[in-house]
């Protein structure tokens, strides 16, 4: 059978669609924008990364960046917005770090491999509880919130609120008894949050909000008043609440600030929302229609982040990737530790490259099945 071909031979000195689960793809616009600053930033005679994060031209534009965030999320001023370093895989130990009391527990819900390895951390600082797994399906499906056995006495209940890896994605913003604190790495600013429930929300920013090199926290303050004293003093929410404590990932902070710039220019995280909606029902209605490709993860808990599938026949899928990136689809690989096919549609994913996709998928279907 004839391979599909792609009808012109793609260019890689041309941006093409760029499916990675992270670092991701990023707005185009934002891109050339930095692109058009970086020597000479602003009038300051320097580029944006020689400056000072003292200066007056690093004070707007982190004030800027904050601004944008609490208009897309709506955070009133009890929300601290933080710009921390270390990735999430730091939040999994500063979470229990500062939260979880000597004489208490946490109770850990575990819908996928980022769940697991952030109750694993917590272990290392205090008893952690399995509130809730669906590891025994493969992390197929995510128990239902009203079966989750919660300790009411629980300093925290931590959750994933998307799970990169494994494709899936709860379907809402739970309010319990005890503060929920949230790993959103992969779907931060992908659409609105009902921020009721929460104390804490972390997210390494390189899918949805900026380049990797920065974290972004958002702390309620009645929430961080919970924390411990007499914590190391990077580690120490509280310090970063306060003040600029050390140099911050200044050029990471900057491309937030434009990326947020470009969120609220397409009409903020509602209007996203249902273009990520309709990117997501795009490529599952393609994965569902035929038995050729297999949604890994059950319909009710599928992510619209992180489509994760695998052919019938997994020996072709090493063939589907490479032919892929001959078409110009980039980094379609399922994560070392599962395998098989993932497409990450990140907010800057347009719905071009879902269609190209899409498109591909027929083809290939044609060709080999
Ligand atoms: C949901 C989630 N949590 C944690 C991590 C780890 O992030 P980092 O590499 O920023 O520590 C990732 C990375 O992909 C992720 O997707």
């Amino acid at each position: 059978m004839p391979a599909p071909r792609p009808s012109v031979p793609v260019d890689r000195s041309q941006r093409l669609y760029n499916f990675s689960a992270g670092p991701a793809t990023l707005p185009e616009a934002a891109l050339l924008e930095a692109k058009d600053e970086l020597p000479v930033y602003d009038h300051v005679g320097a580029s944006v990364m020689e400056i000072s994060h003292r200066s007056p031209a690093y004070d707007e534009i982190e004030a800027s960046a904050r601004e944008h965030l609490r208009a897309l999320l709506g955070l009133d001023d009890d929300w601290h917005i933080l710009f921390l370093q270390g990735g999430a895989r730091m939040q999994f130990h500063q979470v229990p770090l500062n939260f979880l009391p000597e004489d208490g527990s946490a109770d850990y819900v575990v819908t996928g491999r980022w769940g697991k390895k952030a109750l694993q951390e917590a272990r290392k600082i205090g008893p952690a509880r399995v509130a809730a797994s669906s590891e025994h399906e493969e992390f197929r499906s995510i128990p239902p919130v009203d079966t989750w056995d919660l300790d009411p006495d629980a300093a925290y209940v931590h959750t994933t609120t998307n799970e990169t890896v494994n494709g899936n994605q709860l379907r809402s913003d739970p309010v319990l008894d005890v503060p929920v604190v949230t790993d959103a790495s992969s779907e931060m600013l992908s659409r609105p949050m009902d921020l009721e429930g929460y104390g804490l929300i972390y997210a390494g920013a390189q899918k949805n909000i900026g380049p990797a090199g920065v974290t972004l926290v958002l702390v309620h303050d009645a929430f961080l008043e919970r924390r411990k004293q007499s914590l190391p003093t990077m580690l120490d929410y509280g310090t970063h609440a306060e003040r600029r404590y050390n140099t911050p990932p200044v050029f990471a902070i900057y491309m937030v600030e434009k990326v947020c710039r470009w969120l609220r220019n397409r009409g903020g995280l509602d209007a996203i929302h249902a273009i990520n909606k309709r990117k997501a029902r795009t490529l599952y209605e393609k994965i569902d229609e035929t038995d050729f490709y297999r949604g890994t993860v059950a319909p009710a808990a599928r992510s619209i982040m992180n489509v994760t599938f695998r052919l019938h026949d997994p020996d072709l899928e090493p063939v589907f990737l490479k032919k892929a990136e001959e078409h110009g689809l980039l980094s379609l690989k399922g994560h070392r530790s599962v395998g098989g096919i993932r497409a990450s549609l990140y907010n800057a994913m347009p719905e071009d490259g879902v269609d190209a996709l899409v498109q591909f998928m027929d083809e290939f279907e044609r060709s080999y099945g």
